[in-house]
């Protein structure tokens, strides 16, 4: 059977024992960055999508209907940490798209930088989500904004960061840890109070909860109107 191309640009699928793998294209072959699994085709390398320690993957496992993130795409990922999804974002926007990572962690940033290196369409940014005067100016406007910040405010910092960077009809990808913003309420509710919030600014296409890959966490899909 192979490597399989699934309905979204840029991601393909191959057959793991009984179950399906989604994978991308390696834009670096030879070259893992989790200590994923990778597979051959030809003269391309694939590498497997950890459903488990991304929350795209388990987005992607959860059959979301929109991704958001296509060959060609300019994508500003917020909370990158050490590069493990936006890996695979840079694998999927391919050589014509680019990832502008963020974090504020200086240790995993770090270790970001030497992904950069080995990533073209790739660069780092140390900088606070909550403050996108700090680094608008190494940011051009984006066709998506992702972001994976486990913070109370998530909610208002992803908008704050649409507001400055997302294009019209751009795609704003959020996923949300419940316990972060309160562990006190049970995560229905909060995924239910930062719906309310965002559908105010943005408009919410696809919605996932990510259980059992991820335990209380959810994923929206969202367009700027
Ligand atoms: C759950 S980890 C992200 C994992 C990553 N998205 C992945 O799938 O490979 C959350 C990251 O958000 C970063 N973070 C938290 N608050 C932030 C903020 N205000 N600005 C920038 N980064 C932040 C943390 O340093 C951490 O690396």
């Amino acid at each position: 059977m192979g490597i399989q191309p699934h309905k979204f640009k840029g991601v393909y699928t191959v057959k793991k024992g009984k179950r399906i793998a989604f994978v991308t294209k390696n834009l670096t072959p030879g070259k893992t960055v989790y200590g994923e699994e990778t597979y051959r085709e030809g003269n391309d390398e694939y590498r497997e999508w950890s459903l488990t320690r991304s929350k795209l993957g388990a987005a992607l496992a959860k059959n979301i209907s929109q991704l958001g993130i296509y060959p060609g795409s300019k994508v500003l990922y917020l909370g990158a940490s050490t590069g493990t999804t936006s890996s695979h974002v840079s694998d999927v926007v391919g050589e014509e798209g680019f990832v502008f990572a963020l974090d504020f962690a200086p240790r995993t940033t770090r270790e970001l930088v030497y992904l950069c290196e080995q990533r073209k369409n790739m660069t780092p940014i140390l900088g606070d989500a909550r403050r996108p005067e700090q680094y608008a100016q190494y940011v051009t406007l984006v066709d998506t904004v992702f972001q994976d910040i486990a913070q109370r405010d998530q909610a208002e910092i992803f908008i704050k960061n649409c507001n400055a960077f997302l294009k019209k009809g751009g795609f704003g990808i959020l996923a949300v840890k419940a316990r972060s913003v309160d562990v006190a309420k049970k995560p229905k509710q909060v995924f239910n109070e930062v719906r309310a919030y965002i559908e105010k600014n943005i408009t919410i296409v696809d919605y996932r909860e990510l259980d059992p890959f991820e335990k209380d966490h959810c994923i929206f899909i969202c367009k700027k109107k």
